[in-house]
Formats: C-alpha cells, sequence, structure tokens
C-alpha cells in the first residue's frame, strides 16, 4: 500500500469536501484527482469522476456537496449521489456510482490508501 497524506482532519467540516491532485509518486495512476468528503463523522473518499460522461464533479473548487450539504452533486447536470457509498441516487446515471477509494483517519490525519509499494508521500492541492 502507498499511503498519501492528504489534510488534518480538522481541515475538513463536517459536513464538508475537499479536492486534491495526486502526486506521480503516489503509483503507478496518471495523475487522476480525488476528493473526500466528510459527513457524520464518516471521511470516505472517491475519484473526482462523473459516472454520467467522466468530468469532474465539483462546483468550485473543493465544493463537492449540494446546498444542503448532504448529497455529493455533479455540477455539469445535478446528479446527486450518496455520501456514503457514491450511489446515483438521482440524476442521469441514477444507480451508477463514483469510484471509491480506501481512506482512513489517523492521529488526527487523512490518509488515502493506494495499492502499490509501500511509501508516504503527501498529496497537492
Ligand atoms: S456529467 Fe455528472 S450528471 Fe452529467
Amino acid at each position: 500500500m502507498t499511503a498519501v497524506d492528504l489534510c488534518a482532519l480538522d481541515e475538513l467540516e463536517d459536513p464538508g469536501s475537499r479536492g486534491f491532485a495526486l502526486p506521480e509518486e503516489a503509483g503507478e495512476r496518471d495523475a487522476e484527482s480525488l476528493f473526500v468528503v466528510r459527513r457524520d463523522g464518516e471521511v470516505r473518499a472517491y475519484v473526482n469522476r462523473c459516472p454520467h460522461i467522466g468530468t469532474p464533479l465539483e462546483w468550485q473548487p473543493h465544493q463537492f456537496l449540494d446546498l444542503d450539504r448532504y448529497y455529493i452533486q455533479c455540477a455539469m447536470h445535478g446528479a446527486l449521489f450518496r455520501t456514503e457509498d457514491g450511489v446515483c441516487v438521482s440524476g442521469p446515471c441514477a444507480g451508477e456510482r463514483l469510484a471509491p477509494l480506501q481512506v482512513e483517519v489517523r492521529e488526527g490525519r487523512v490518509i488515502l490508501l493506494l495499492p502499490g509499494a509501500p511509501a508516504e508521500t503527501g498529496a497537492t492541492r
């Protein structure tokens, strides 16, 4: 596993979201972007790509949630996704889901875990 230190948990509002670009050292993946969302104390991470037509989801930098801060919302056509599992509950890709990434909180830091050789690295943005 490659562990990527994303940010301090305190930097994430609850509910709230934040986007990141992965550095190349994070592994063989190309420079995909991802986002983390925190709601009700749970932190989840997803690839920043809408299953509808593959565009990034955010309205503005780091703004992935709808106005009520309940669902993840795609800025392009308004699809709504559950924060807990990334499943689309409304919109043109209803029933599809965001690609999940493994994330955990360690000692107050949000850590992304990627398959690959062990390494400690940081994310950008
Ligand atoms: S691109 Fe996300 S709903 Fe269409």
